[in-house]
């Protein structure tokens, strides 16, 4: 299948099966923004689950956070971000359409060769969504000399506190969760008695003003990310980078995405964001755009923590007991968003077989671990046996119950949300007190007694 007709089929499917939905829509959208529907959400909250259980509940030197959207204006300021948090823009002087111009380079360098071919008589090149909207100017394709020379562009949107618009009301939605951890650091260390090593972690939404946006999740204003600050002795800081960068790599394979799909790329030093010494991404195939960032991880150094001191005149050192000294310790940040890691499952867990579609995602990660339905919906025997077992499933596992059309239907509307297992109470079910159970991948039906339908199912799910 080619790669933009697989993920129109994914754009497609999220909005059909209630997984995403084009944001305030019935007013014609708004850029850059999507709801999660009923099913987006449970996956959503399965993937921030693993991760908190990963990087929290099993490590005795990471504790949570969560901290507020809003903050006091001197923190960006404090941060760099007011300075630094930029994109260079660019705009065509024909359509006068605005672009990243690193976003706008990326795009030509990969077409090129085919633009070349193109206007030497070789056919119309074919492009996807995002390189439409970028590549094509009214009358032909954007070239590098089509644009006016770069302007910075600062990220943050702008809000104001209180009814007063003025300057000293002004503060920004923050772009990364970062800052609320690096600014409680000092409350964290007074309250919970960690010892360095130690990390903070926090899931919440950051808030970019992207100037292109495009391909679906993938590039958003409003996302959620999940992120860590691993703070770190700064003699230690390379390992842990390293520590980190396989614990990163070897969550992603956990959670059932393809090794050949994931790769690692360090950051030049010309890309690094204005606090990073080093930055290497998970980078993952994206069938639009080939190869980017799926998760970020950055050796920030102690720029943060320095920074908080400095302007805000509190000391945020550390006395290390162990050298009796006072430091500033270094952090490692392993940073992933929240959409991407539902995108990059979704494709990857995306499969055909003839005209069923199958998404194979990990029983942890599925929005319902199992379906019950009653093999016919006008046998009320069948109907008052299958409904006592989905309401006491319910109450264990995210169970769904369907009884609509017939029985072939709902196994495949099933596999289409990624539902493991699917229950269905048959006329043997009324003699013998067994009902069958059905892998979505091996479309395999095993008969299990009633009774046992827990421990089964517990089973199977693990
Ligand atoms: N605190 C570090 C930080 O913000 P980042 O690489 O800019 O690092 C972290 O962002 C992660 O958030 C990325 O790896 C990506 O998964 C996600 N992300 C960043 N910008 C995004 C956007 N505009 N839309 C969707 N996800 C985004």
């Amino acid at each position: 299948m080619a790669q933009d007709q697989l993920i129109e089929k994914i754009v497609s499917l999220a909005k059909r099966r209630g997984f995403v939905f084009p944001g305030s829509e019935i007013y014609g959208g708004i850029g850059g923004i999507y709801d999660l529907g009923p099913l987006g959400v449970e996956l959503a909250n399965n993937i921030k689950a693993v991760w908190w259980k990963n990087i929290v509940y099993s490590r005795d030197n990471v504790v949570g956070l969560d901290s507020s959207i809003l903050m006091n204006s001197s923190v960006w300021h404090a941060s760099g971000h007011v300075e630094g948090f930029v994109d260079p823009l660019i705009e065509c002087k024909k359509c006068h359409k605005r672009f990243r111009k690193d976003v706008y380079e990326r795009l030509y360098e990969a077409k090129k060769r085919l633009f070349k071919k193109a206007s030497a008589g070789g056919g119309n090149p074919v492009l996807t969504g995002e390189e439409m909207e970028v590549l094509l100017c009214k009358d032909g394709v954007h070239r590098p000399q089509d644009f006016t020379g770069p302007r910075l562009f600062n990220l943050m949107f702008k809000t104001h506190i209180g009814p007063v618009e003025d300057e000293s009301s002004e503060t920004f939605l923050r772009p990364e969760t970062a800052q609320g951890i690096f600014v409680n650091f000092g409350n964290v260390v007074d309250t919970m008695r960690v010892k360095l090593p130690f990390g903070i972690a926090q899931i919440g939404k950051g808030f970019r003003n992207e100037i292109t946006i495009g391909n679906f999740l993938f590039r958003v204003r409003e996302f959620e990310m999940m992120e860590l600050e691993y703070f770190t002795r700064p003699a230690q800081a390379e390992k842990d980078f390293e520590y980190w960068q396989k614990e990163r790599m070897d969550w992603w394979l956990s959670l059932g995405l393809k090794k050949e799909n994931l790769r690692f790329r360090e950051h030049k030093e010309d890309e690094r964001a204005h606090y990073a010494a080093r930055s290497v991404d998970v980078e993952y195939n994206w069938p639009f755009m080939e190869w980017g960032e799926l998760e970020g991880i950055a050796n920030r150094t102690d720029y943060d923590l320095k920074q908080h001191s400095k302007e805000s005149g509190k000391d945020l050192s550390y006395f290390d007991e162990e050298t009796k000294e006072k430091i500033i310790p270094y952090v490692i940040e392993p940073s992933a968003g929240v959409g991407r890691a539902m995108l990059a499952l979704i494709i990857d867990a995306y499969h055909e077989d003839g005209n069923r579609v199958i998404l194979k995602l990990k029983p942890e990660l599925a929005p319902y671990k199992v379906a019950v339905f009653p093999l016919l919906a006008n046998k009320p025997e069948l109907v008052k046996l299958a409904r006592s077992i989905y309401e006491d499933l319910k109450k264990k596992f995210p169970t769904v119950w369907d009884d609509r059309g017939n029985i072939g239907k709902r196994y495949y509307a099933q596999d289409e949300i990624g539902t493991p297992f699917c229950i269905t109470v048959d006329f043997q079910s009324l003699e013998d007190q067994t009902v069958t159970i059905r892998d979505r991948d091996s479309m395999k039906q095993n008969r299990i007694k009633i009774k046992d339908r827990v421990t089964s199912l517990k089973k199977l799910l693990s």
